[in-house]
């Protein structure tokens, strides 16, 4: 080979492995985060990742819960232009692995050690037969209440600690004209409220028979008549205009002291704090009344997408959203606590303290337990049945009796 020819080859293999090197990240989001406090949280990792030379295209889909996002991914899939990273948790995760869609992340999580940071019953979420199909970004926790401090000071009224002091504290507070429970009537509020009633009257055992083995003498008991009961209850200490309400919407009357109470997962926290108001002073938490601990991990999976550019996003993001400063920051914006286990919560208010307190007891003492509102314990068919039926109770005069009927029926045909 001629000299020429030799600086010519080694020219063209030093653009080519400069081209390699420099496949910016590139990355377009699905999530569904587009309250006050979310939006405000997932700036941390648009930041984060741009400053690492990320290109981040948003594709934020509006709708508290996810189902809007969840319908917009299915269609993006369906027409074979998947985004490279979706706001995915829960047994979604490996139902949309069964489909042979997502991209696998061990690689990223290996070499960050992530086995060694995460509780094994989070890591257990984001596994796909053994292989890293999805990044966790924190724990929320559902079985929460919130409360305006003012409101319940001036009526008297503390935190409850039995559904029979809620119930009394709420008809007190109807009489004095303020709207007990501020809350919106879309089908996923209507569950997160009914999980953290089941919880609280039927007790830990109980729910995990009901929402995670879906076991048909617990759908049909007694227990369950109560949780309706107490449903029937709640539907009094609601306002009128509660049909479609967004949940933020709901915190923000809490906020405003049109209502006192709201039972939401404590990214209403982010909602609270993002809007300048302090725990404890301005508003109160709590969690509602009973034992058990309803865990909701939001996690990101990455999906087969092809080029360089998307793929070095996907490491990027992947490795961004378990790395320790996202984690903190994020969920001090975001009202969770953070999914591993090594990040220190010195500077998170006390509502995120007795979060992680509360979860390690319940965790030691068989209580943790997975939302089945926010897709952690079912997968869509069994949780979407249960939902059908919770929300066709709450919004008409359906007995008990008749709930825990069709709520047995329904679960039977979707498996
Ligand atoms: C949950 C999600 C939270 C929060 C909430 C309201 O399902 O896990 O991160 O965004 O919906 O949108």
């Amino acid at each position: 080979m001629n000299n020429k020819i030799l600086i010519a080859a080694s020219a063209a293999l030093t653009i080519s492995i400069a081209g390699l090197a420099k496949a910016e990240p590139q990355a377009e989001v699905l999530h569904w985060w587009t309250s006050g406090g979310e939006a405000k949280s997932v700036a941390v990792l648009q930041e984060e990742f741009a400053s690492r030379g990320g290109t981040w295209t948003d594709m934020p889909v509006a709708g508290g819960g996810g189902d809007a996002a969840m319908t917009a991914l299915r269609a993006r899939v369906l027409a074979g232009n998947a985004p490279t990273a979706v706001q995915l948790k829960g047994p979604a995760i490996q139902e949309w692995y069964e489909e042979g869609v997502l991209a696998d992340i061990s690689s990223v999580a290996e070499s960050q050690g992530w086995s060694d940071v995460l509780p094994a019953s989070i890591a257990g979420h984001m596994k796909c037969e053994g292989t890293w199909c999805a990044a966790p970004v924190n724990v929320h926790r559902i079985d929460w209440i919130w409360a305006n401090a003012a409101v319940l000071a001036e009526n008297g009224i503390s935190m409850p600690t039995s559904w029979d002091e809620f119930n009394a504290a709420a008809n007190k507070l109807k009489s004095a004209g303020i709207t007990p429970l501020a809350h919106g009537g879309q089908a996923w509020q209507d569950a997160t409220v009914f999980e953290a009633v089941a919880l609280g009257i039927g007790g830990p055992e109980f729910f995990h028979k009901a929402f995670v083995e879906l076991d048909q003498n617990t759908l049909k008991s007694d227990s369950m008549k109560a949780v309706f009961d107490q449903m029937r209850t709640m539907r009094g200490f609601v306002d009128s205009n509660f049909s479609g309400r967004d949940w933020n919407l709901a915190t923000a009357m809490v906020m405003n002291g049109e209502a006192a109470f709201q039972i939401m997962g404590d990214w209403a926290k982010g909602e609270f704090l993002a809007a300048g108001k302090r725990p404890g002073i301005d508003f109160l938490c709590a969690s509602t009344p009973g034992d058990g601990f309803l865990y909701n991990v939001d996690s990101f999976a990455m999906f087969d997408v092809d080029g360089s550019d998307k793929e070095a996003g996907q490491m990027l993001l992947a490795e961004l959203i378990v790395g320790k400063n996202f984690q903190k920051v994020f969920n001090m914006n975001k009202g969770s606590i953070p999914a591993r286990v090594d990040v220190a919560l010195d500077d998170f208010d006390p509502c995120a303290h007795t979060s992680a307190q509360d979860m390690a007891a319940s965790n030691s003492g068989g209580s943790l337990l997975p939302s089945y509102a926010h897709g952690m314990a079912l997968r869509g068919a069994q949780a979407g049945a249960i939902t059908d039926v919770v929300t066709a109770h709450f919004n008409s005069d359906m007995s008990s009796s008749e709930a825990v009927e069709m709520l047995a029926n329904a679960v039977a045909n979707s498996m």
